[in-house]
């Protein structure tokens, strides 16, 4: 059974792929937001050394589980150690509460594609767009449903002929669009109003250069929670993405060397898309412009942003928001492949009849989704204190209680109970070295599952 498992066809299918995953939504809108907002540098600097340490250990553990076991997430934990199936079915939870809601941000990228190819931006950069868009009955539902049918077709195709094949050609065009974009942004200059004239560089420098000036030791807290956070969600950990992916990789590939390329590939692309946002928003907006992050940066503030540029802005938001669903799409296909790699696994289905299944639960959810800026409009305010619609509300327990927990109790199995030889030996069998196995032994033993709680607390407010 375990040969017959498919498999991606070369190294650099799998790295592409799950890369794929880990560079979305939150590289583009938010890490760009939280570098602005934690100091540029310094959060730079706190971000890459969480990446090589914490991300790397979680990011280790999961593709290691995966290969390992030769499982989808919901079947991998109990083949472990039989006392952790829960966890599976956890970290199978997750990714199928996430899917409704990411294929509805999925579509609103979408209609906005559509809006700038169309040549209709301007309407884009109008206030209330977004909010009457999102509120009406049924535009959101159609392009949720797009976006979900487009990935479902690619999971249907398979691991080689649809997960590998899109993400070897869409990730090679994403780097350059965000690259090209983000060489465009650093040309901008721009007069406001008063007459004040605020250029890209600028901005690349409030982005850039670390300030410490001024930041207590709690301040400094703050940055190093942010950047967790940020890694934890930017890496697609504690969803069993990676696990599944993992899964897929060859005996014979240098595991060590696929996950160092992962990383630096996402996190390159975060940094990029903040050299393409940051000196945008500072040369046309001013400081006040980047405290938005999340949707009203991508929706209302960047729309006008374009606007701000004149003809070539319509070019620029094409490109932008093709690049963005490029991003988004190739997260919402490793999310949808966890939960239907699960349901093969656990039922013994086919993969078609897995993916229908699956998809027709996401539109179902992803309807009442949409449905909650319309008819089953009501708020809530969360723990962390942000008022919440349906879409926030499965946000908020997905990333902020399931994933931490998932990623504790990954933690204290493998560090614990079947105790970190059991990844550093499948990651070692092809020979290679493990580069920081003293530092992945501390680290999945104390200092990640520690470092998790807090993080834990204070998403729930109490800490
Ligand atoms: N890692 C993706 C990002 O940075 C987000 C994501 C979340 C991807 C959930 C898959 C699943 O945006």
């Amino acid at each position: 059974m375990n040969n017959k498992r498919t498999s991606f066809s070369s190294s650099i299918g799998f790295v592409l792929a799950a890369a794929g995953s880990a560079v979305g939504l939150g590289n583009i809108w938010r890490f760009p937001y939280l570098a602005a907002k934690d100091g540029g540098g310094l959060f730079l600097v706190i971000y890459i050394i969480l990446a090589v340490t914490f991300g790397f250990t979680l990011l280790t553990s999961e593709i290691a589980i995966g290969r390992k076991t030769k499982q989808s997430p919901l079947t991998a934990y109990n083949k472990i150690n039989p006392k952790f199936r829960w966890l599976g079915t956890i970290a199978c939870i997750v990714p199928m509460m996430i899917i409704p809601y990411y294929s509805v941000i999925g579509g609103w990228v979408l209609k906005y594609f559509v809006t700038f190819i169309t040549g209709s931006g301007k309407e884009a950069a109008v206030d209330g767009y977004f909010t009457s868009f999102i509120t009406s009955d049924y535009e959101p539902i159609i392009y949720m449903a797009i976006f979900l049918l487009a990935t479902a077709f690619i999971i249907y195709l398979g691991v080689e002929k649809g997960i590998e094949t899109v993400s070897k050609i869409l990730m090679p065009v994403l780097i350059i669009l965000v690259v090209g974009i983000a060489i465009f942004s650093l040309t901008i200059s721009h007069t406001d109003d008063a007459g004040a004239v605020r250029t890209g560089l600028d901005g690349l420098k409030i982005y850039l250069i670390p300030s410490i000036e001024g930041k207590s030791l709690d301040d400094i807290i703050i940055v190093i929670m942010d950047a967790m956070g940020q890694l934890f969600y930017s890496l697609s950990i504690a969803m069993g993405i990676m696990i599944a992916y993992g899964s897929y990789v060859r005996d014979e590939d240098n595991l060590m060397r696929s996950i160092n390329q992962i990383e630096i590939f996402d996190t390159l692309v975060a940094f990029f898309a903040g050299v393409m946002i940051i000196p945008a928003v500072y040369a046309f907006m001013g400081t006040e412009g980047m405290s938005a992050s999340g949707p009203g940066l991508m929706f209302i503030s960047m729309p006008k942003i374009f606007q701000e540029m004149g003809s070539v802005g319509t070019f620029i938001g094409i490109v932008f928001f093709l690049m963005v669903i490029f991003a988004a799409l190739t997260s919402c296909i490793s999310i949808m492949e966890a939960i239907v790699s699960s349901f093969m696994d656990e039922f013994h289905i086919s993969r078609r009849r897995a993916t229908v299944f699956e998809t027709i639960i996401a539109l179902a959810i992803g309807t009442v989704v949409c449905l909650g800026y319309n008819k089953l409009y009501f708020e809530v305010s969360l723990p962390n204190g942000a008022v919440a619609q349906i879409l926030d509300i499965m946000d908020y327990i997905s990333n902020n209680i399931l994933m931490p927990i998932v990623a504790m109790a990954t933690c204290i199995l493998i560090g614990w109970i079947v105790k970190p030889d059991y990844v550093i030996d499948e990651v070692t069998k092809t020979g290679s070295r493990f580069g920081r196995e003293k530092l992945y032994r501390i680290m999945i033993q104390y200092i990640a599952p520690i470092m998790l709680a807090i993080l834990f607390l204070q998403a729930l407010g109490i800490l």
